[in-house]
């Protein structure tokens, strides 16, 4: 399969060249930069020297080739490619907002109007992978709501409160410089923002809401001075209360067969580069403590999207995402 990455310079786009390096049936053969047209990739990302001879380009979406095309550009910018890419026989998988909500919620949400609105499936694999195989866009969610969602999915019927508090790494922010991401004010500190506010909230609520669930949902996002991975404590706030044997059995019964989903104590160097989402739960009563880790640019975002191309075109779901984490 000849894929072409949309936003190859940028972090996400770096990993899925990363991650598709080791795919049995795909071979990276369009990656585009508006900025670094006619540079080659290790121009930005050096870690592909001698791995990958390929130069930026920054082709119109009527003149792309490529099986699957990954748009990993700012929301916006996917709404121009997904349906002239679609509409030539192209797979895409989107790791931007665009397509994650309601187009009424999406416009309020991220305050800007859509312009090419279509719905599409929200492509949490181990929640809902058998209602989109067939399907030739998927909307690849949020980093903050992927991991927040698989810690609390097993209770969410049973809640009718769930709080999320996230402590994040800066590659979130992607790779353009800001004052929040300079080293002085990240470096040995930590610091909470958007506390009420986050745009991911919507997400987290929509899943929920999908899961069955009616339960309130909150969430506060911590920035910490690491460069990947995000550790989401989950308070979930039940309606009767359940032990600590019952809740473990609930989610081992509830991820069993999950490569990814891995019931350990959640520890972001462990799951740092994977497509792993680590969890643990503890009880006490009537509140449930579901901790999950993953790597926000490995299940968070470019691992996530192979998962899903991999379910798409029917693929090994594990096929380009079987690496260990990088501890230490
Ligand atoms: N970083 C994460 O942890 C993470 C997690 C989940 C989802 N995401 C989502 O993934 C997408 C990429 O994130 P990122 O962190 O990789 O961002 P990034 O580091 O800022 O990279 C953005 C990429 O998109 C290109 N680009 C920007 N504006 C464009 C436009 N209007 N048309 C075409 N290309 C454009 C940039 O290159 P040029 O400017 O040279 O064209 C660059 O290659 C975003 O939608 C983000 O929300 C990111």
């Amino acid at each position: 399969m000849d894929i072409a990455i949309i936003g190859a310079s940028g972090y996400a786009g770096g990993d899925l060249i990363r991650l598709l390096l080791g795919h049995s049936r795909a071979r990276v053969s369009c990656v585009t930069s508006r900025k670094l047209a006619g540079k080659p990739v290790e121009s930005i990302h050096p870690q592909f020297k001698g791995l990958l001879d390929l130069e930026f380009s920054n082709p119109s979406p009527k003149d792309l080739e490529a099986d699957v095309a990954f748009l990993a550009v700012p929301h916006t910018a996917a709404m121009a490619y997904a349906r002239p890419l679609l509409s030539r026989g192209i797979k895409v998988i989107d790791l931007s907002a665009d397509y994650r909500l309601p187009k009424e919620i999406f416009e309020k949400v991220y305050g800007v109007p859509h312009t090419d609105y279509f719905t599409a499936p929200y492509g949490i694999p181990e929640l809902r992978r058998d209602s989109y195989r067939d399907a030739d866009f998927v909307s690849n969610p949020g980093c903050f709501p992927t991991g927040a969602t698989l810690a609390a999915a097993p209770l969410a019927r049973y809640a009718h409160t769930v709080i999320y508090d996230s402590k994040t790494g800066v590659s979130g922010a992607g790779d353009n410089p800001s004052a929040t991401t300079h080293y002085p004010n990240v470096g040995d500190n930590v610091n909470p923002y958007k506390w009420t506010s986050h745009r991911h909230l919507a997400e987290m609520k929509q899943e929920l809401v999908s899961l069955g669930s009616h339960a309130k949902c909150y969430f506060t996002p911590h920035l910490v001075p690491v460069n990947r991975g995000i550790l989401t404590t989950a308070h979930i706030l039940l309606k009767e209360p359940i032990g600590q044997e019952e809740v473990e059995l609930l989610y081992r019964n509830y991820y069993e067969g999950e490569f990814f989903v891995r019931l350990q104590n959640p520890v972001l160097a462990a799951v740092r580069g994977t497509n792993f989402c680590d969890i643990r739960v503890e009880s006490e009563g009537d509140r449930v403590v579901a901790v999950s880790a993953i790597d926000n640019l490995g299940k968070g975002a470019s691992g996530q999207a192979i998962q899903n191309m991999n379910i798409i075109c029917g693929f090994d779901e594990r096929d380009g995402l079987t690496g260990a984490g990088l501890l230490p």
